[in-house]
């Protein structure tokens, strides 16, 4: 433990587990010294279906968990805990700041009353904003600035995109992680959280799409020339393919996810044919045999589609020509073998693993999968929160906008 260091906790409610990583920021950490990961904690998820929470009280027993394993292994407690919304609930709008500078100088005080005049939108009671991210500005009419301080101006403009999503299911997250026995500090959009652990600077540039294959879900998010182009969500992930394997080999769920987890393959013509599993039978003791290919086969067509809506998306949101940087994924879904493959060959695109580690010092082999993605992010997000200073005395309340972030995500 770094004596004075301030500890920062993010909890990831997925669909089929939640995550807790804590991290620690030593006194005088500077921007881009390494983030320290100290604890990771996972429990199974409780209480939800989909995304939503369907059982307050399971889902705070899952919450508890997973923040005290990762306490556990910190040897720290968590305080304020930064909390993942799964992207169902979550719109995105564009809005416009302008501000008059007579002339003068553009400031720091101009660029924050552009930005607040930016993201002033109405928001209805079912709604709750959770992020303002200004895109860029333009001064004087001309568009395409990153940063205006210092250029002579009369007027400035802010491009903002408005992140708002369901109160309800906030609500519930947050009662969530309090029941649990922690402080609820702010929501963080999961996809934006895990581009915050699995991009950089280079890839926003160049463009890259961000494709978490979850357990409800698959989303996506898009940048390009260092904006946030596109978000989307499908309601498939890797529970649809489970569910396939369960009805396609005829055994029950948990034995069709084991066999997903631990012989599964993106791609058919990567296994070898006559290899063969043992599976349950119909009656107690009946065990069968089938091709590790036929279950390979059932994986094959539930990724391919789930890839191919997401080509789909990219494509009507007119970003598929922009991704220099090609194509991250992320999420459980993506951790069967051949699946980079598989996606290189729908997207004809380069494709990585986007494992958590840039930017990360301490216990990074503990996070390093694509699984706590999210998690990770949260804490980075946090961190780089809490050092902008926006978190002053950190007695924020929940419901407050989180803050200017354009330059974290
Ligand atoms: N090693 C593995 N091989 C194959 N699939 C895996 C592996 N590990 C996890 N999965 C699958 O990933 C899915 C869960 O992914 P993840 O943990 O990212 O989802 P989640 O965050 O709980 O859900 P969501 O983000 O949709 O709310 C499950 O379908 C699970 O079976
Ligand atoms: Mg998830």
């Amino acid at each position: 433990m770094i004596a004075g260091s301030a500890v920062i906790a993010g909890v990831d409610v997925g669909s089929t587990k939640t995550c807790a990583v804590i991290a620690e920021s030593p006194p005088g950490r500077e921007a881009g010294d390494p983030l320290g990961v100290i604890g990771v904690g996972v429990s199974p998820a409780g209480g939800m279906n989909g995304p939503a929470i369907t059982n307050l009280e399971a889902a705070t027993t899952s919450v508890r968990q997973a923040l005290q394993e990762a306490e556990r292994m910190s040897g720290r407690e968590a305080d304020g805990v930064f909390i993942s919304v799964p992207s169902a609930y979550v719109e995105t709008s564009r809005s416009r700041g302008v501000v008059a500078v007579s002339g003068a100088e553009i400031t720091p005080t101009h660029v924050r009353r552009v930005q607040e005049v930016g993201q002033a939108v109405p928001v209805p009671p079912d709604r709750q904003l959770i992020h303002a991210i200004c895109q860029e500005y333009s001064v004087d009419g001309r568009g395409g600035i990153q940063d205006p301080v210092g250029m002579m101006a009369t007027r400035l403009e802010a491009d903002v995109s408005v992140v708002t999503a369901d109160s309800a299911a906030c609500r519930d997250l947050a009662k969530a992680v309090d029941r649990a026995g922690y402080r609820a500090e702010e929501f963080v959009i999961a996809p934006l959280a895990s581009g915050l652990s699995l991009l950089d600077d280079g890839d926003r540039d160049a463009g890259v799409a961000l494709i978490e294959i979850g357990g409800a879900s698959t989303d996506v998010l898009v940048y390009g020339g260092k904006r946030m182009l596109h978000v989307a969500t499908m309601p498939w992930g890797g529970s649809a393919i489970t569910r396939d394997v369960a009805r396609g080999l005829g055994v029950p769920e948990d034995e069709a996810c084991r066999l997903k987890e631990n012989h599964g393959s993106a791609r058919r013509s990567a296994v070898d044919p006559e290899e063969q599993l043992e599976v349950s039978g119909p009656s107690l003791g009946a065990g069968r045999r089938v091709s590790r290919e036929l279950l390979a086969h059932i994986i094959e067509q539930r990724l391919d589609e789930i890839l191919g809506l997401v080509y789909d998306e990219l494509e009507e949101a007119g970003v598929r020509d922009r991704l220099g940087a090609g194509i991250v994924l992320a999420g459980g879904g993506v951790c069967t073998p051949q699946t980079v493959e598989l996606a290189r060959s729908v997207f004809n695109l380069p494709v990585r693993l986007g494992v958590p580690g840039s930017g990360l010092s301490g216990a990074t082999n503990a996070v390093a999968t694509p699984v706590y993605a999210t998690g990770v992010g949260l804490a980075m997000y946090g961190s780089l929160q809490r050092r902008s200073g926006s978190l002053a005395g950190a007695t924020r309340a929940i419901a407050r906008v989180g803050g200017w972030i354009r330059d974290f995500f």
